[in-house]
């Protein structure tokens, strides 16, 4: 099995709630190593820039709103299957969708305020670790 990189992101939500080291826990519990990590308030243009691709859809000024609202914890998890094994542990985007025990259902209030943010394929992974982490020059090994 690769080991992968998947960009993760506990939002402000879930900052604010105190859950921080629950959700790394789940990481930890579930052989996901960090391998970088920051916490930052993000800038309009820097959220916008992230999440260009649903710059159409209906729901993005709302999504930038929300991930400016207060300080996000953005983290590089390495592992076997990483990608798909964080997205696993996330749940379903809506948390009212969510399987039991996952961090949405467990942590997450709503659609828009859904405490985490992962990388969805292996693509998506480099660009994304790429453009919160620029000096790590590394995708998988
Ligand atoms: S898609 O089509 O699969 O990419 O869409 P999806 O993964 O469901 O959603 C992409 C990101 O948009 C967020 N989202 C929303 N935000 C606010 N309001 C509504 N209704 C809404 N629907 C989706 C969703 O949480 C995804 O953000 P990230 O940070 O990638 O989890």
């Amino acid at each position: 099995m690769a080991i992968e990189r998947t960009l993760s992101i506990i939002k402000p939500d879930a900052v604010a709630k105190n859950v921080i080291g629950q959700i790394y826990s789940r990481f930890e519990g579930a052989g996901l190593k960090i391998v970088a990590a920051r916490m930052t308030q993000l800038s309009r243009a820097e959220a916008e820039g992230f999440y260009a691709v649903h710059s159409a859809r209906p729901f993005f000024k709302d999504l930038v709103d929300f991930m400016i609202s207060g300080p996000v914890i953005i983290q590089v998890l390495e592992g076997e299957n990483a990608i798909l094994k964080h997205r696993d542990l996330m749940g379903a985007t809506d948390p009212k969708k969510a399987d039991k025990g996952t961090i949405r259902a467990d942590f997450a209030d709503s659609i828009d305020a859904n405490a985490v943010h992962g990388s969805d394929a292996e693509e998506t992974a480099k660009v994304e670790i790429a453009y919160y982490f620029p000096a790590l020059n590394v995708y998988s090994r």
